[in-house]
Order: structure tokens, then C-alpha cells, then sequence
């Protein structure tokens, strides 16, 4: 038990690393809160009109995800690996140091499905891929993706992470509150349009 308290405080520790405002405040892009969304991810990042920095930040938040995972698998195994994942998407979407004012998941998402059963996260960046270049909206993109992850899992015949897919999918959908009535109003910003 100590030992999978400690992979979730690691866990959560990596994920609350706010990739995003950091790159923002290191490469001039200003506050992001005040941009767009006012989201800390990629996507808001990407409104700064700054594609170096919306691609860093994605890195950098899906490298989170995936550093929790690979290391808590090695020292302390496949349990201690969905723990720490699923504590660096909340360490993600609740900071501390952001008063527990974070993201939405989407690049943690995607690093620690990648971590946690590689292919699964092949179909998911894919679904994404799929999604956003049909719609042009991120958001939706990441709600069918965290969704259809789910089905995906039981289609590749590896059901074992399902409790981890559903909390990660449920988060996402709890973040993602505003974007969800925006999508419903038409008001949703398309990717590369000024807000
Ligand atoms: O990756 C987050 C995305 O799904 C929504 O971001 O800034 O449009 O709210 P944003």
C-alpha cells in the first residue's frame, strides 16, 4: 500500500507540471488564461499562433504521462503503473500549483495509453487524427477518442486496463464541461480559426 501511495504522489507530482504555461511564459506567448480558451493545453497554446510551442507543450504533457507510467512499472509493476497514470491525469487537470486549476487530460491521455498498452494508443492518436481533421475541433476529437477508447480496448482483445480507460475517459468528460456546450451552441473554435 505505501508503495502504490507513493507511485500516485509521483504520479501526480510529474502531472502537475504545467507544460504549457511554463513554454508560454518561456517563449513571450503571455498568459495563456487570457487567450482563447484560457486552457494551460496544446490546443490553447496553438492560439497563440505559435505551432513551435503548441507542439512542445504537446510533448512535453503526453512525456509526463508516459515517464509516470514506465517508471513506476519498473520499479514497482503493471499496478503501480495505472496508478501513477491515472495520478498524473489528476496531478494534470487539478495542480496544486495552479490552486488545483489545471487541463484537460487530452496529451496526458495520450501518453499514458501509449505507456500503459502502446497499440491502444496507436488507435487513439488515429481516432484523434481522424476526428480533428474531419471537424477541425480538438475538443471533440478528444471526447470521441477518450469514448470509442473504451471500444478499443475490447477490439484489440486487452480488456485489462478498463477501469483505467473508464476513469481516464470520465475525466476527460468532466473537463471538458464548457467545450461540450460550446460544441452543442455552435460556438466551438476550429482548429487554426482566431477565436
Ligand atoms: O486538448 C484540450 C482540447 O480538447 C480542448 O482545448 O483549449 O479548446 O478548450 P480548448
Amino acid at each position: 500500500t505505501n508503495t502504490m501511495i507513493l507511485w500516485a504522489v509521483v504520479g501526480y507530482l510529474l502531472g502537475s507540471i504545467p507544460s504549457g504555461i511554463l513554454l508560454a511564459k518561456v517563449m513571450g506567448l503571455g498568459n495563456l488564461r487570457e487567450i482563447g480558451s484560457g486552457n494551460i493545453g496544446a490546443t490553447n497554446v496553438l492560439r497563440t499562433g505559435n505551432k513551435k510551442a503548441a507542439v512542445l507543450t504537446l510533448i512535453f504533457d503526453a512525456l509526463k504521462g508516459i515517464v509516470a507510467v514506465v517508471l513506476a512499472r519498473m520499479i514497482a509493476g503493471e499496478l503501480a503503473a495505472q496508478i501513477a497514470a491515472f495520478a498524473c491525469m489528476i496531478g494534470h487537470c487539478f495542480p496544486v500549483w495552479l490552486k488545483f486549476k489545471g487541463g484537460k487530460g487530452v496529451a496526458t491521455f495520450f501518453g499514458v495509453v501509449f505507456a500503459i498498452y502502446w497499440p491502444l494508443g496507436l488507435v487513439c492518436a488515429l481516432t484523434w487524427l481522424v476526428v480533428a481533421f474531419l471537424s477541425r475541433y480538438s475538443s471533440l476529437a478528444a471526447l470521441l477518442t477518450a469514448g470509442l477508447s473504451i471500444t478499443w480496448l475490447f477490439a484489440l482483445g486487452h480488456s485489462e486496463p478498463f477501469f483505467l480507460c473508464v476513469a481516464l475517459a470520465l475525466l476527460i468528460y468532466l473537463r471538458h464541461g464548457q467545450n461540450i456546450a460550446r460544441l452543442r451552441a455552435g460556438t466551438e473554435t476550429k482548429i487554426g480559426a482566431k477565436p
